[in-house]
């Protein structure tokens, strides 16, 4: 298969995890390399539905190696959690999960600023996932984070813990929100880490190892390109870099041992949380939501639904280097009769084909359509190129031809055998 890159090329949830687990099949590791448990990748297996949020989807496959590398922030706590309820379901997680020594803590102190700091900015709230993700992330980029090799050396994670909960206390104070108890953090935390340490290893080394043997290395991406730090719709993203280069820099796996980049993108446009969506439409969310679909997998909240934006995936192919597209969710246009793809926006008098970076022009961006007729039959039984309706092969290489890359694989269903490879 090669090493491969998985991104997402929208908002988030396109679907990423479906994708992971198809092409798992044919891959030996499994790395998550930026993110944490904000994340939320279903996998539908046989009718059963898993939902991983910090584990890598290759887990739900028999042997396969799966890594959380250093570039993802864990909460130790939520981690025990999912891998209980994994074992739990018959899972093997002993021997094939590894977690990255440097990968970085997210305690109470970052959930709970998180939360503080949503409510004080009121209307003008990111709408976060309220997981501490980005003062995690802060934490890490002002040196004072605590890392998976701290929780697993008792001593070391009780000083460094009580440091850092005297000086966040102080900040929850001015936010005049309870304070945390050192004691109650410690137990919980070092407990934690007892049962997460024989998963802990060095794992830069170990994906060295796999790259020299010529193993095939999947990278998982969690978000999307819009939510990249440096890439999304700035504030309103999350804290790593969700485009391709932080699966580089997330797992110590460097750029030239990269073979492909996989885009994953809807059929459509989702976005959970506030922030700019320039092709949103009241219509497609409501029909969505009426077909119980479009609710977010790790808060539940409502996802905002819109037609596919190619002006947006153009520009994910630009940052990622997208070479290959999977397209999924396509049998929710199964019913739309008229179909618009947004080709380009329009600020005041000014068209533009690229996404502005200034999130307050994007905000009064209004979408150019252009339209095509839809399929109106349903697509979910197709399991061949040939057996999807031509209107809906149009409308596919339409959205592929805009983005600038391959079409390679449809989704038209959840579920595993649900998936279309186009030659
Ligand atoms: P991720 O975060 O990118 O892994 O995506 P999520 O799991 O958060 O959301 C994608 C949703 O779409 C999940 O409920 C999937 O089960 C579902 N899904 C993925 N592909 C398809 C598809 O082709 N058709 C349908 N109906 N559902 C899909
Ligand atoms: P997966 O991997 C969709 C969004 C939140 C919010 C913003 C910042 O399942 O695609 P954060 O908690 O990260 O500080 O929130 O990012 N967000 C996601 N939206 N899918 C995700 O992950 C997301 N992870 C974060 O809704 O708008
Ligand atoms: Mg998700």
């Amino acid at each position: 298969m090669s090493n491969t890159i998985l991104v997402g090329a929208q908002w988030g949830d396109e679907g990423k995890g479906k994708i992971i687990d198809v092409l798992t099949e044919v891959a030996d590791v499994v790395v998550r390399t930026q993110g944490g448990n904000n994340a939320g990748h279903t996998v539908h297996i046989n009718g059963q539905k898993f939902i991983l949020h910090l584990v890598p989807s290759g887990i739900l496959r028999k042997n396969k190696v799966c890594v959380i590398g250093n570039g993802v922030v864990v909460d130790p706590v939520s981690l025990v959690e999912e891998l209980k309820d994994l074992s739990n379901l018959g899972i093997k997680i002993k021997g094939n999960l590894h977690l990255s020594e440097t990968a970085h803590l997210v305690l109470p102190y970052h959930r709970e600023l998180d939360s503080q700091r949503e409510r004080a900015k009121g209307k003008n709230k990111i709408g976060t996932t309220k997981r501490g993700i980005g003062p995690a992330y802060a934490d890490k980029a002002a040196r004072t984070g605590l890392r998976v090799l701290d929780l697993i050396q008792p001593e070391r994670f009780k000083a460094k813990l009580a440091e850092r909960i005297r000086e966040n206390n102080g900040i929850l104070k001015a936010f005049g929100a309870e304070p945390l108890s050192f004691k109650k953090v410690h137990d919980q935390y070092r407990a934690a880490g007892d049962y997460l340490k024989p998963f802990v290893t060095n794992t830069v080394i170990l994906l060295h190892a796999a790259a020299q043997r010529g193993d095939n290395i999947l990278f998982e991406g969690a978000q999307g390109t819009f939510l990249d730090i440096d890439h999304g719709t700035y504030p309103f993203v999350t804290s790593s870099n969700t485009t391709a280069g932080g699966a580089c820099t997330g797992s110590g796996v460097p750029p030239h041992r990269i073979d492909r980049v996989v885009g994953v993108m809807k059929a459509y446009t989702t976005r959970v949380g506030e922030g700019p969506l320039p092709s949103e439409n009241a219509e497609i969310a409501d029909m969505l939501h009426a077909m119980g679909r479009e609710f977010g997998a790790t808060t539940g909240r409502p996802r905002r639904c819109g037609w596919f934006d190619a002006v947006a995936t153009r520009h994910a192919r630009i940052v990622s280097g997208i070479d290959e597209l999977a397209v999924t969710n396509l049998d929710g246009l199964d019913s739309v009769q008229t179909l618009k793809i947004c080709t380009g926006y329009r600020d005041g008098r000014k068209r533009l084909d690229y996404i502005p970076s200034d999130v307050e022009a994007l905000a009064r961006c209004e979408p150019i359509y252009t339209e095509l007729a839809g399929w109106m039959a349903p697509t979910d039984q197709a399991t061949k190129w040939k057996e999807l309706p031509r209107r809906a092969r149009d409308y596919l290489h339409t959205i592929a031809d805009l983005t600038g890359a391959k079409l390679k694989i449809v989704s038209v269903g959840p579920g595993r055998e649900q998936t279309i490879f186009v030659e």
